[in-house]
């Protein structure tokens, strides 16, 4: 994995090498999902392969990640074997001035959660662009849901006053397919101005899994940015 020019590319890069740096030898690592994590991993691996690292132990937040760890040579584990996360690194969607995070933009937001939630230390990477002064205004709420109860589920978002729509699969017809074999509801509100509250209430919708909104999770979150054609990375 290499990141040419393109300054998105560049900023995921440096964060998450950035936060790669971040672990020491013999920590337990929560293994975060998605392009900006997958360069974290990537170092991790390069780290241990040059001994800089030493005996770690990763624990996937989805299969992806756990394909991308096995490929960059990071011996895994699982919840059932340890009993603490050490330090957990995962990217966002949007991350508010609270810290508070949409996740989920890979649907594996509820593996991500168990993961994320359990860690000491919790880093976020992000590239700049996913700063927002408020939740929800840029990227629509996952929810995970119950295939049998997608119906009731929909009624119940928007009656909360969302706009919820089925996210569907890319190069496969029909609905996107969770670890978990559940599907994903989208869900657009114009903003979130309660995000503990809201991440309550739609957990509370029987046949809902889990939603992308962590809120009080997040110990730091590491940011990408491109200045003067170089990339940087300060910490919200
Ligand atoms: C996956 C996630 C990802 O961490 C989030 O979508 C950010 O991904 P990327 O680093 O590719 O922008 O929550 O469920």
């Amino acid at each position: 994995m290499t990141a040419d020019m393109d300054p998105v590319k560049l900023m995921k890069q440096e964060v998450g090498r950035a936060a790669a740096a971040k672990v020491q030898s013999t920590s337990v690592v929560g293994l975060g999902t998605g392009s900006t994590t997958a360069f974290a991993i990537q170092f991790l691996g390069e780290r241990l392969k040059t001994g800089d690292l030493t005996d770690i132990k990763g624990v996937p937040t989805s299969f992806q990640a756990s394909v991308l760890a096995k490929q960059h040579g990071i011996p895994l584990t699982t919840l059932d074997e340890i009993d603490h996360i050490d330090i957990a690194i995962d990217g966002a969607d949007e991350v508010d001035p609270q810290q508070n995070l949409i996740k989920g933009g890979g649907a594996a937001h509820t593996r991500e959660k168990v993961v994320d939630s359990l860690a000491k230390q919790f880093i976020v990477v992000v590239d700049s662009s996913k700063l927002v002064d408020k939740l929800g205004t840029t990227f629509p709420l996952p929810v995970e849901v119950l295939p049998m109860a997608i119906a009731p589920v929909t009624q119940a978002l928007i009656k909360l006053g969302g706009t919820p729509e089925l996210r569907m699969g890319i190069k496969k017809d029909g609905p996107v397919i969770t670890d978990q074999g559940n599907m994903v509801l989208d869900v657009k509100f114009t903003a979130i101005d309660d995000p503990a509250a809201l991440e309550k209430i739609i957990n509370n919708i029987p046949g809902v899994l889990e939603n992308g909104l962590f809120v009080g999770v997040a110990t730091e979150v590491l940011i990408g940015e491109v200045k003067n054609g170089k990339a940087t990375v300060r910490t919200l």
